[in-house]
């Protein structure tokens, strides 16, 4: 590990940076997080005895080996869960987010965090997921797509510009800012090659100007969960003094624990990967005091009718397309790139044609045709199915996950998976 890098890590003792390096040798950790509406425990862990429990998240386990490939399991292909760095899972456990909240994921690609946050707030409320990167934006999109999400919509803006309209809007904001990552040394030798002091300070300055703007979009009374995957004071208790300095902002406290350190501003914490079951992150919360006037959004109102779907949920039209949304508001000002879960098109000529991604839908389980195992990974593969059914559109499922569409004529599903996600499942 790089002696500048370590140096400059003046609030460490020699003996925690003797743990830190030696961490450095050891394989990294991983999460699974389950989506507990479509699997259960008891099934994840007879597909991965290896597992171990995560520390604070229940439907989360954690695994060090870099020879398990969950992310080629069909069941990680059908959307039963995600895979990602297991003190990611930590901003949602201290942010708590709950159906009610609007909540926004200010720099959200991949889109882990923007998951978990779905998750615990099963599907109801609503996730901005604002991304500034053209590619990384749409791998948010594919995301919601896949895990059959209908409270988040996907918006690309670099947050700096984020129409101002929308200060004082959101219940909860989650800054996972970009950052020089010292706590990814370990899975990704690049970012050690790339640190460099100067790095750091780029990134504190960026952070600085992004913290101060996700503020102002917080809800007078709201709750900010600030984090970073840097051990650098800089770019983490730096950043929260000075939006402390900057604004009429309070600290919450993070209560501690034996696996947390505590970080140089009482009330934030370090996690670190010889403490923690994971590769590292900072962690601050901060609430605004409820004396400005709120925004409220405008709301749009669903459909009253829509007689292509048995469910009675809001659906919401767009030119011929539909949309399943948990969220009612009207959000013109933003550039959003997916804003619910697409059910599909009406043409005059064919009728109503069902999107691949109703199929992704939870509550469409009960109205599903329930696979075999077999039938599944035939499926998956791109094959056409049997199925004694009349003709016309039906939802597949493999036990309790709903997982595409067919097009039943004949007595012969036409396989309707989309092209690009077909493949063959070995040893599954
Ligand atoms: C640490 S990553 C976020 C990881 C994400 N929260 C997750 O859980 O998967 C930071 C992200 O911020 C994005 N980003 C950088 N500058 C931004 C800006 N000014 N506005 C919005 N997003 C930005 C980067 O492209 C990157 O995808």
């Amino acid at each position: 590990m790089n002696e500048t890098f370590l140096n400059h890590l003046t609030y460490l003792s020699s003996t925690d940076k003797e743990l830190l390096k030696k961490s450095q040798d050891e394989s990294p950790f991983n999460a699974l997080l389950f989506d507990q509406e479509k699997i259960s425990q008891e099934e994840i862990l007879a597909t991965f005895p290896f597992l171990k429990n995560h520390p604070f998240i229940n439907n989360a386990f954690i695994y060090q080996k870099e020879d398990y490939h969950l992310g080629n399991h069909f069941l990680f292909e059908l959307g039963a869960y995600y895979l990602l760095e297991p003190c990611a899972l930590m901003a949602n456990y201290l942010l708590n987010p709950n159906e009610d909240d609007l909540l926004l994921d200010c720099c959200a690609a991949p889109g882990g965090k923007m998951i978990h946050a779905s998750f615990m707030m099963h599907n109801k409320g609503m996730i901005v997921a604002n991304e500034i990167s053209k590619s990384r934006v749409n791998i948010l999109a594919s995301q919601v797509e896949k895990y059959g999400r209908k409270n988040i919509i996907v918006t690309n803006h670099d947050l700096l510009s984020f129409p101002s309209i929308y200060h004082n809007t959101f219940s909860k904001v989650l800054l996972d800012a970009p950052c020089s990552g010292s706590a990814m040394f370990r899975k990704n030798q690049k970012m050690e090659e790339d640190w460099s002091l100067e790095k750091v300070k780029r990134c504190s300055s960026l952070q600085k100007e992004l913290i101060l703007k996700a503020y102002d979009l917080l809800v007078p009374g709201g709750i900010l969960l600030y984090s970073t995957c840097s051990f650098s004071q800089e770019e983490d208790e730096e950043v929260i003094a000075y939006l402390l300095n900057k604004r009429d902002a309070k600290l919450i406290e993070i209560p501690l624990n034996p696996m947390f350190m505590e970080g140089t501003l009482k009330g934030t914490i370090h996690l670190f990967p010889y403490l923690f079951p994971g590769e590292g992150h900072f962690f601050s919360l901060i609430r605004k005091p409820n004396n400005e006037l709120r925004h409220e959004l405008k709301r749009n109102k669903p459909l009253d009718q829509f007689p292509y779907l048995p469910l009675k949920e809001d659906i919401y039209s767009y030119q011929n397309h539909y949309y399943l949304r948990s969220y009612p508001y009207e959000l013109s000002s933003l550039k959003i790139i997916s804003n619910g879960l697409f059910l599909g098109d009406y043409d005059p000529k064919l009728g109503f044609i069902y999107s691949h991604f109703l199929g992704r839908y939870k509550n469409m389980l009960p109205y599903s045709i329930s696979l075999s195992k077999e039938e599944t990974l035939s499926y998956l593969e791109g094959n056409p199915i049997k199925l004694d059914k009349e003709n016309g559109y039906y939802v597949l499922s493999y036990k309790n996950i709903p997982f595409g569409i067919t097009k039943v004529s004949q007595g012969i599903g036409k396989n309707h998976y989309p092209k690009g996600l077909r493949k063959r499942y070995k040893n599954n």
